[in-house]
């Protein structure tokens, strides 16, 4: 990351790695080069999940923080060192990029109003897991993808950003991720410039564009 870069995130993530892709290209070329920002750290559940990989290619500082004993959470000291390594590396804002465990308590008051997710439907329709294929099963026309600040609920933060991705007759569940993927890419760099920028006010259950 630029030294010069004044607005560092911290990515967490369990899986693949393409929302980080398309964050780190944007702070390289994209809306967030023009902040600046850059990712300062890049932190994962598991151990040999693509976006470490992904994170040392585009040599980013990265580390596999072991959850603990719970499946679905961090346990306390677990949650202790994600905080930990997210303050060493002086985030100001922390970015869940498909990281599979539920963030609560002590995580969120540590980084409160500064968490956002990414979640692959029109929330609040289909919260959870494989939302894509929650969609497919409910036999809905369209779906999307969402951005939210996250809160002590699961996928229930305020909105940010949305945008909806029609689904075909013949999608599979991996097409039609691989469509909302399309979409995560798009509105996850501008939710995090609009953020960056102060432009996000909360009103209500939901946010809308602060006048600057
Ligand atoms: C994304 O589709 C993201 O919305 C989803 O995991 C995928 C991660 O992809 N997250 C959730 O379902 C969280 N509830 P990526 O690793 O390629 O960015």
């Amino acid at each position: 990351m630029a030294g010069s870069a004044p607005f560092r995130l911290g990515v967490l993530g369990s899986g693949e790695g393409s929302n980080f892709g398309a964050i780190v290209g944007s702070c390289q070329d994209g809306t967030l080069s023009k902040l600046p920002a850059g990712v300062a750290v890049v932190l994962s559940d598991v151990e040999d999940a693509a976006i470490l990989q992904r994170a040392r290619e585009a040599d980013v500082d990265c580390a596999h923080i072991a959850p603990g004993k719970f499946r679905t959470k961090l346990d306390e000291a677990a949650e202790a060192a994600y905080i930990e390594a997210l303050n060493v590396a002086k985030v100001d804002l922390v970015v869940l990029a498909g990281f599979m465990r539920i963030l609560k308590g002590e995580f969120l008051r540590a980084f409160e109003g500064r968490v956002v997710n990414v979640h692959p439907s029109l929330l609040p329709a289909f919260p959870g897991l494989e939302a894509w294929k929650q969609a497919l099963d409910h036999g809905v026309k369209v779906t999307g993808a969402t951005v939210h600040f996250v809160d002590q609920g699961v996928d229930s933060g305020a909105i940010i950003a949305q945008e909806t991705v029609p689904v075909s007759d013949d999608d599979t569940p991996e097409t039609l991720h691989e469509r909302i993927h399309g979409a995560e890419h798009r509105i996850y760099p501008e939710a995090i410039a609009a953020i960056a920028r102060g432009e996000i006010a909360l009103r209500g259950r939901g946010t809308i564009k602060a006048a600057r």
